[in-house]
């Protein structure tokens, strides 16, 4: 995992998911072997965290853009003039927002490889993110069942994840109805092979609505325990944010955001009001992300 010769090297923090990176600047011009290297690792590791970073929100995209082509999120404020880059943030008064455990943006037919993510303002306790498996989560399946759920597909839906009650209405209205029709519901496989031929488990608690195979009271049953399954604490690893942490995810991995509820805004907070910053790595071309390809022929157009 380690690459001495390319100046990093990774410390895995679990047996299953997370490594920290040493030894890169990621403001600074990085080499194709590197890239190319984070990319392998990133499937492996499902998740890297780099420290003592300073990314404005330039470098910020500069860096994301080396995986592919950046993803603009359909409702989420972005940074100013970087329309790649979505701002995510809690204040009192609003709802929790991005604390259930989801994989990024699986409502289009081609889910972003990953997304790169660092916070501009901390709480004084809380925030920290919790990252799950989805690939060891379906290795510790039993055989039957994994036969089974391989053979399932499941729809994922933008007003699952972004409901009409909470989203259209109020100030976001206007965006989340622009939103609504361009992103009709679409099926993944339930399981989808990654980067380097592993497996893993593709259903989240964000975005998936229902196993399409089955009754209703059968996928709701099937997905509730797979939901519950993805969250154990053996599949997962939490990260306590410093200012200067870059984290890398991979579409192998969930997330869920923890009691991330920031002071009350007023105007000290005007530069520094975008509390966290993600540029999601959008479809690319397969001759660079060539795990991206759908692990099901029957699913038109998926790329990741
Ligand atoms: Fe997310």
């Amino acid at each position: 995992m380690n690459a001495p010769s390319l100046g990093f090297a990774v410390t895995p923090l679990t047996p299953v998911i997370g490594g920290v990176v040493t030894g890169l600047d990621l403001s600074r011009p990085l080499s194709e072997a590197v890239i190319a290297r984070l990319t392998a690792t990133v499937a492996e590791r499902h998740v890297l965290f780099f420290e003592g970073q300073t990314l404005d929100p330039a470098a910020h995209r500069r860096f994301a853009a080396r995986f592919g082509k950046l993803h603009v999120h359909p409702v989420y404020p972005h940074v100013d003039d970087i329309p790649e880059i979505t701002s995510i943030e809690t204040r009192p008064g609003d709802l929790p927002d991005n604390d259930n455990w989801h994989t990024d943006v699986t409502f289009i037919e081609t889910p972003p490889f990953g997304a790169v993510l660092t916070p501009r303002t901390l709480p004084s306790s809380g925030g920290d993110t919790l990252w799950g498996s989805n690939v060891a989560a379906y290795r510790a399946l039993s055989a039957p069942l994994r036969g089974l759920l391989d053979k399932l597909t499941a729809e994922h839906s933008f007003e699952t994840g972004f409901p009409r009650s909470r989203w259209g209405a109020g100030p976001r209205k206007e965006k989340w109805e622009k939103a609504v029709a361009p992103n009709p519901p679409v099926v993944h496989p339930v399981v989808r092979t990654i980067e380097g031929g592993q497996r893993g488990l593709f259903v989240n608690s964000g975005f998936t609505a229902r196993i399409l195979e089955l009754t209703e009271k059968e996928s709701d049953a099937l997905l509730a325990f797979l939901f519950a399954h993805l969250a154990k604490p053996e599949f997962t690893v939490r990260w306590h944010w410093k200012l200067s942490d870059v984290a890398f995810l991979g579409q192998s991995a969930q997330h869920s955001l923890r009691d991330a509820r920031l002071p009350a805004r007023d105007s000290r907070d005007a530069p520094r009001r975008h509390p966290r910053r993600q540029a999601s790595l959008g479809p690319a071309t397969s001759s660079i992300l060539p795990s991206l390809r759908p692990s099901r022929c029957s699913i038109e157009g998926e790329k990741q």
